[in-house]
């Protein structure tokens, strides 16, 4: 079964109504009887008109003055009171449904793998939270409002017809039809047009976000005038659609206009020969022609339930796929527990690539960690480092071989267990938009002054902070623009002091600090360190030279492993690394 069926109209209403409006089964009731109210009321209205006509203007009879207002009033109220509470109740299980919808998603998105959410764009997601579901409420309430209100509604105002004049209401429903399938064709257009430029509206909103993102590398670039450029193509073609939207739409009243003469001419002389021969009340007349008016509406809308339900289920394409995505990363049942974490990490032959058939970007490695060692991996650029220290908290899984934590299998673990037991500082930081003090501790509320102030100062994080206006309450910023390099780093390290879990992941930024701000980073770093096991990744390779084992990689092999002393004599890899970084050292170790 392929998504486009799996996500059929009938089969995503009954799987919304069943996972998230069940509860809502009172309300619905409201709705449909309210509406069929407003509905069955309906041909009351052209056929107070022809009674008005008819008994009050043409019969003269005085009585029905006093009766006939008052039953004007009574419908109206009654028609009032129906319409509100469907409005009401059917909004309500809308919204409901809308915000039970949001909150799964953003559940599922929480549990998706890494894998997952790097394949699909952000925009995506923000759209299937904001349009698709706001799309998928119009389309309910539709749903319910054509299949009370406007279905009874038609059905009424057209038996009224027959009941006033069946001939006549014979001519208009010949006269109708061409009209519905010139307006149906130019729907269609209409919906094209829509689509094509909300379509071009979702990449003009990508363009801005990733051109504010960018602002910096744009200016820099001088490449102002080629974004204008693709900008502009994008906005042009929004306008291009629109404006084809325009025409349909403006297309509809002249064929509406023309049938409706065409209509009016015809029921103008039959009813009127009708009338000259005294078959045929002024009052009925009106009372039809009342009647015809009111039909166009609700008409409409029933013949746009298709196309609606299209809209819906485009939604529910975009947006169930990602609720059903199950996460591959799994946990098993019989869940071994981690208890006193020492911290030995084995990683035993270990295979791994990105997705199934793809290559593996790492290849039979085994490094045996022992608890409180500090181990470095050390390599070219797109060796496989930042991949192999992703295996330890499980963000992605090995394609053979295992990854054991004090000796057990860490898919025998609970995730939580697994990712309590690491702390991991990785290269691109991520700084939240929230004060300083927010970011360190990320929702360890229980942390006492105490122990924050001391991390603070270890982490060298009271340095600058103390120079905020501020302090603490500072707002980092979006992705903590704020914030300089090297103090983003410090506030990811002060972060890593307070979780405190026995593992140490540090994926050494590439960002070249300045010396002074690299001494601090690398203190804060040792103070990190201590007492842990910790796996660092190493850019800058002064920092590996008292580690107690190093590993260097290359196109995701294992080549080379020892202390430095031994490494730069064996005079492989690692020392032709060292010495491209430290000439200078290198000339005096020769
Ligand atoms: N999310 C991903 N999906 C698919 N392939 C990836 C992904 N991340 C990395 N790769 C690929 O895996 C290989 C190893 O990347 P990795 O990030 O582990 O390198 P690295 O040794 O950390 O490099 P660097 O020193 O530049 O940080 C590269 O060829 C890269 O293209
Ligand atoms: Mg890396």
């Amino acid at each position: 079964m392929n998504d486009n069926e799996k996500y059929y109209t009938l089969k995503t209403i009954r799987r919304i109504w069943k996972s998230y409006a069940t509860g809502s089964t009172k309300l619905l009731l409201i709705a449909l009887s309210c509406n069929a109210i407003v509905a069955l009321t309906t041909p009351a209205l052209p056929e107070l008109i022809r009674r008005v006509i008819d008994d009050i203007f043409v019969n003269a009879d005085r009585s029905m003055l006093t009766i006939l207002p008052l039953v004007a009033i009574s419908i109206m109220l009654i028609r009032a009171a129906g319409t509100y509470g469907a409005n009401v109740a059917i909004n309500y299980i809308g919204q409901r449904i809308v915000g039970s919808l949001q909150k799964d998603l953003y559940k599922s998105i929480l549990n998706s793998d890494l894998a997952y959410i790097n394949s699909i764009h952000s925009a995506r997601f923000i759209s299937s939270f904001t349009a698709d579901s706001s799309k998928l409420r119009e389309t309910m309430s539709s749903v319910v409002v054509n299949l009370s209100r406007n279905i009874l509604m038609v059905a009424g105002l057209v038996g009224y017809l027959f009941y006033v004049d069946a001939i006549l209401a014979t001519i208009f429903f010949i006269v109708i039809p061409p009209a519905a399938i010139g307006l149906k064709f130019l729907g269609k257009r209409l919906r094209k047009a829509i689509r094509m430029s909300l379509e071009e509206i979702g990449t003009l909103s990508a363009l801005v976000s990733e051109t504010l993102k960018g602002i910096r590398i744009i200016k820099a670039y001088g490449k102002e005038k080629i974004h204008l450029r693709k900008a502009s193509e994008v906005i042009d073609q929004v306008v291009n659609f629109s404006m084809k939207g325009v025409r349909a739409r403006s297309a509809s009243a002249p064929i509406m206009e023309i049938v409706t003469g065409v209509a009016i001419a015809c029921i103008i002389y039959y009813a009127g020969n009708k009338s000259l021969d005294g078959l045929m009340t002024v009052g009925s007349f009106m009372a039809f022609t009342t009647a015809a008016g009111l039909l166009y509406d609700p008409l409409k809308a029933v013949a746009n339930l298709q196309a609606m339900l299209q809209e819906g289920i485009a939604a529910s394409q975009r947006l169930f796929p990602i609720l059903d995505n199950k996460p591959k990363i799994q946990e098993k049942e019989n869940l071994k527990k981690l208890e006193t974490v020492s911290g030995s990490i084995n990683f035993e032959n270990i295979s791994f690539s990105y997705s199934e058939n793809g290559k593996h970007v790492l290849k039979n490695i085994s490094i045996k960690i022992k608890s409180g060692q500090t181990v470095a991996l050390v390599g070219p650029s797109g060796a496989g480092k930042s991949s192999l220290l992703n295996l330890v908290p499980r963000f992605y899984d090995v394609s053979s071989g295992k990854v054991k934590i004090d000796n057990i299998d860490i898919k025998n673990l609970s995730l939580a267990d697994v990712r309590s037991a690491s702390a991991l500082v990785s290269q691109d930081t991520l700084i939240f938009d929230l004060s300083i003090r927010e970011n360190i501790i990320f929702g360890n509320e229980n942390v006492t002054d105490k122990i924050f102030q001391k991390v603070c100062k270890d982490s060298l994080v009271d340095e600058f902070v103390k120079d905020l206006p501020d302090g603490y309450e500072t707002i980092a910023g979006e992705s903590g623009v704020r914030i300089s390099g090297g103090q983003k780093q410090r506030i990811a390290i002060a972060r890593a002091m307070i979780k405190n879990a026995p593992i140490l992941l540090l994926d050494e930024a590439t960002s070249s600090l300045d010396s002074e701000s690299e001494k601090k980073v690398q203190i804060a770093l040792d103070k990190l360190i201590k007492n842990k096991t910790a796996l660092v990744i190493a850019h800058r390779l002064s920092t590996v030279r008292n580690v107690d084992i190093i590993y260097v990689i290359d196109k995701g092999i294992v080549v080379e492993e020892g202390d430095h002393d031994s490494l730069i004599k064996k005079d492989g890899l690692y020392s032709f690394l060292f010495k491209t970084q430290f000439p200078e050292s290198a000339v005096e170790k020769n």
